[in-house]
C-alpha cells in the first residue's frame, strides 16, 4: 500500500491544472492510464474561449453559453467559469504557452454559438501546447509525482476498509500497473477524478482511445450521483476518410469563413437549417443538419470549403489540418474536405459544486468527467479546456482549504486476485466493445427515438451479465477494465435519454419534438 496526500486520476488539463496549485502545499500523485498526453487535451484544436476584447463582455459569453446550452445551465457555474476566464489564460502564459498574438496582442479567432471572436489559440494545435506547458510545470515540482501506465480500477471505500468506519468516505484508488502486471493499492485523503469523458462508447469519435469514461462509471459505482449522461455532443466536422478515421476540422475553419456545401448540389445548406447564424449556429444544429443532409441525400459526406480564401490565409491559419490533409491527398486552399458528424465531447457526468466537490466525502471531479452545470443541454466551443482550468484549481483550492477535517485513510484491504485465472477468449472483450459501440451509434445517435433506445437498454442489459461473469473470473487487464467501464456509462447514457420526454439541445427525440416548460437536470442516483 502506498499513501499520498491527493491523488489525481487523470494527467490532462483538468488533472495537472489541480495538481500544480495543490503542489504549493502538497504531495499529490497524478495518474495516467498511457501516455501523459494520451488525452484529448493533448487533441485540442480551436482553442480557450475568454473575454478579453474590449468590445466583449462577460455577459456575452455567459448568455452566448446559456444558449448554447438551451437554458439547462446553471447560471452561478456559467458566472463563476467565464469570470475566472481571464485569470486562467494569464497563468497559462505565465506557463509559457505560446498563444498566437498579433503586435503583441493577442489573437482571437471565432467558433460556433460564439457572438465575438474570443478564442485564444496556438495555431490549430491548442491542446498540444497547453499540456506540454502543464506537464512541464508539473514535472519541475518536486511535490508532483506523475505515474503514466496505471490505470484506476475502481474508488477505495470503506468497504475495502480492514476495519469499517461506517462513512462514505473515498480513500484512492485501486490501480492497474500495466508495467508489472499487479493491482496496486494507493491510498490518500482526498481524491481527483479528473479522467475526461466517455466518448469512445460510440464507434465515431473524434476522441483519443483511452476515453472510455473509467472515472465516471467508478463514481457511479463508489455511490456518487451523475448528471445529463444522455447530452452527447457530436462535432459537425470530423474528416471522412477511410484511413484516418478520428481525425477532427477544427470549428475554427467555419469561423474564419469556410461553408459547408452539399456534395451532389455544390450549393450551402445551413439556410434551410439556421439561416442566421448559418455555419456558426450551435454545434447540435450543425451537427443535425449534415446528419439529416447526408441521410436525405444518400451520401457517404458533406463538404467543407474554405478554398475561396487564399492559400497564404488558409496555410496561416490551419498550418497543421493543411500538413495532415496534403499527406493524405487533400489540398484545402483548392477544394473542399470531405466530412461527417462524430461523438466528440461528454456533457454530462459525476454531479459536481462550484468547489468540485462530489456528493462522496474525499472524492473531487474536474473536467469532461464532472458535469458542472456549465454546459447545460450542448457545450459552447472552447469552454470545456476553460472549466478544466477554472475547476482543476477550483477543487485543488478546496482541499487545501479543508485539509485538516479530511480523515487519514484506514488500513485497506489488498486487491484480492485469489479466485481469478489469466483468460484464454480476450476476443470477446474485442466483440461486446465493438457491438457497444455499434448500437450506442445506430440506436443513441445524434437523432433518437424511444424504441431504439430500448433496443439499446436491452442489449445493455444482455452483455452487463456476459462482462460481469467474465470480469469476475478473469485476472484484470486495461482492456477488461475500459470494457467494464463502457457498458456502465453506456447503461447511464440511455437510462438519461430515456428519462428525458423532450428534445432539448443535444437530445433530439422524435417522440417528443418539443421543449418542456422548465429545464431540468437529468440526474441518476446509484
Ligand atoms: P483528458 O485530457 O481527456 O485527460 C484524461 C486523463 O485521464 C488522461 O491522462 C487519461 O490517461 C486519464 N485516465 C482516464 N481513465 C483513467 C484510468 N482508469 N486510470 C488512470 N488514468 C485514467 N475543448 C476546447 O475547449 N477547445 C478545443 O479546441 C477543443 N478541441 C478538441 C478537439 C478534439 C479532437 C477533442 C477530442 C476534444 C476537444 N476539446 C476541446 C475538448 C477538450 O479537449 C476536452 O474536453 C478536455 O481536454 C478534457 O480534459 P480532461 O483533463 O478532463 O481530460
Ligand atoms: C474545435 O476546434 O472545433 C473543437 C473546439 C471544441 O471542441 O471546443
Amino acid at each position: 500500500m502506498s499513501n499520498f496526500d491527493v491523488i489525481i486520476v487523470g494527467s490532462g488539463a483538468a488533472g495537472l491544472s489541480a495538481a500544480i496549485t495543490l503542489a504549493r502545499t502538497h504531495k499529490v500523485l497524478v495518474l495516467a492510464k498511457g501516455d501523459l498526453a494520451g488525452g484529448s487535451t493533448a487533441w485540442a484544436q480551436g482553442g480557450i474561449a475568454a473575454v478579453l476584447d474590449a468590445g466583449d463582455t462577460f455577459e456575452n459569453h455567459i448568455d452566448d453559453t446559456m444558449v448554447a446550452g438551451a437554458g439547462l445551465n446553471r447560471r452561478e457555474t456559467v458566472e463563476f467559469v467565464v469570470e475566472n476566464a481571464p485569470a486562467a489564460i494569464e497563468r497559462l502564459e505565465e506557463m509559457g504557452v505560446p498563444f498566437n498574438k498579433e503586435a503583441e496582442v493577442l489573437h482571437l479567432t471565432r467558433e460556433g454559438g460564439h457572438s465575438h471572436r474570443r478564442i485564444v489559440h496556438v495555431d490549430d494545435a491548442t491542446g498540444w501546447a497547453v499540456q506540454d506547458a502543464l506537464q512541464k510545470t508539473a514535472a519541475a515540482h518536486p511535490n508532483i509525482t506523475m505515474q503514466p501506465n496505471m490505470v484506476a480500477i475502481d474508488l477505495i471505500a470503506d468497504r475495502h476498509a480492514e476495519t469499517s468506519t461506517g462513512t462514505k468516505n473515498v480513500w484512492g484508488v485501486y490501480a492497474l500497473n500495466n508495467a508489472t502486471g499487479r493491482v496496486e493499492t494507493l491510498t490518500s485523503r482526498a481524491t481527483i477524478m479528473a479522467s475526461g469523458g466517455a466518448g469512445r462508447t460510440y464507434l465515431f469519435s473524434t476522441a483519443p482511445r483511452g476515453a472510455t469514461g473509467d472515472g465516471i462509471a467508478m463514481a457511479w459505482r463508489a455511490g456518487a450521483r451523475v448528471s445529463n449522461m444522455e447530452m452527447m455532443q457530436f462535432h459537425p466536422t470530423c474528416l471522412y476518410n477511410l484511413e484516418v478515421k478520428n481525425f477532427l476540422i477544427t470549428e475554427a475553419v467555419r469561423g474564419e469563413g469556410g461553408h459547408l456545401l452539399n456534395p451532389r448540389t455544390g450549393k450551402r445548406f445551413m439556410e434551410f437549417y439556421d439561416s442566421k447564424r448559418m455555419e456558426l449556429a450551435p454545434r447540435d444544429i450543425v451537427a443535425r443538419a449534415n446528419d439529416a443532409e447526408i441521410k436525405q441525400f444518400g451520401l457517404d459526406y458533406v463538404h467543407l470549403d474554405i478554398s475561396h480564401e487564399t492559400p497564404e490565409f488558409v496555410k496561416n491559419h490551419f498550418p497543421n489540418i493543411y500538413d495532415k490533409l496534403i499527406g493524405l491527398g487533400i489540398d484545402m486552399t483548392t477544394g473542399p474536405i470531405p466530412v461527417v458528424p462524430a461523438q466528440h465531447y461528454t456533457c454530462g457526468g459525476i454531479l459536481i459544486d462550484l468547489n468540485g466537490r462530489t456528493d462522496l466525502p474525499g472524492l473531487y471531479a474536474a473536467g469532461e468527467a464532472s458535469e458542472s452545470g456549465l454546459h447545460g443541454a450542448n457545450r459552447l466551443a472552447s469552454n470545456s479546456l476553460l472549466e478544466c482550468f477554472v475547476f482543476g484549481d477550483a477543487a485543488a483550492r478546496d482541499i487545501a482549504a479543508h485539509w485538516d477535517d479530511m480523515p487519514e485513510p484506514p488500513a485497506i484491504r489488498p486487491w484480492d486476485e485469489s479466485r481469478v485465472t489469466d483468460s484464454d477468449e480476450e476476443v470477446v472483450i474485442k466483440q461486446t466493445w465493438t457491438e457497444i459501440r455499434r448500437f450506442m451509434w445506430n440506436y443513441v445517435g445524434i437523432v433518437r427515438t424511444t424504441k431504439r433506445l430500448e433496443r439499446a437498454q436491452h442489449r445493455i442489459d444482455l452483455l452487463r451479465g456476459e462482462v460481469e461473469e467474465y470480469y469476475g473470473h478473469f485476472r484484470v487487464t486495461q482492456d477488461l477494465i475500459e470494457l467494464r467501464n463502457l457498458i456502465e456509462v453506456a447503461d447511464l447514457i440511455v437510462k438519461s435519454a430515456l428519462a428525458r420526454k423532450e428534445s432539448r439541445g443535444l437530445h433530439y427525440i422524435t417522440d417528443y419534438p418539443d421543449l418542456l416548460p422548465e429545464a431540468e437536470d437529468t440526474v441518476l442516483t446509484p
